[in-house]
């Protein structure tokens, strides 16, 4: 009799056993539908905007632009030698947020050695290498802007690759 008690306990903790791995394997199964969700509402559709016309811009003089919007300051610049990033007939144009991403600064640019430069606490960011911080407090690269030129030469920026400082998302 105490026997039987014993094999029937032992069958019900089986069955317990058998339904909390049956729902974990269903939860396993959902699981990677619902990350998919996130990872493609992460994704953020940036619109197109027309930056200036590559006869606008002289080599090494940052031109000031926006994007994705006017409270993103940003700059335009020809760089005059291929660079990581460039667009255009040589491969030397680029565009960069001048929000600095360690607290927001403004951002300048050094012509002399091609960075951007925070007064802030001083972070530096390398122009021909997409943004690359180079020295100080930010903990990020600069937010590059994604270019392309038409046949017209028109600059067009498409995207971004970092977060814009103080956004929880590029796209407000
Ligand atoms: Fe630029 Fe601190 S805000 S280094």
């Amino acid at each position: 009799m105490k026997c039987n008690r014993l094999v029937d306990a032992g069958r019900r903790q089986f069955l317990r056993g058998g339904l909390v791995g049956a729902a974990g394997a269903a939860a396993s199964a959902v699981l990677p539908a619902q990350q998919a969700q996130a990872r493609s509402l992460a994704r953020v559709e940036y619109s197109a905007s027309k930056l200036a016309n590559i006869s606008d811009l002289t080599v090494n003089e940052p031109m000031d632009i926006a994007y994705p919007d006017a409270d993103s300051p940003g700059i335009l610049l020809k760089l005059g030698q291929a660079v990581e990033g460039g667009v255009g007939p040589d491969g030397d144009i680029v565009a960069y947020s001048v929000l600095c991403p360690h607290k927001g600064w403004m951002l300048s640019y050094n012509g002399e050695d091609r960075t951007l430069n925070c007064p802030g606490h001083h972070s530096r960011f390398d122009a021909e290498a997409s943004g690359q911080q180079v020295w100080g407090h930010a903990t990020n690269n600069l937010p590059q802007f994604v270019l392309r030129v038409d046949d017209n030469g028109d600059i067009h920026a498409e995207g971004v690759d970092e977060l814009i400082y103080g956004r929880l998302s590029n796209v407000l």
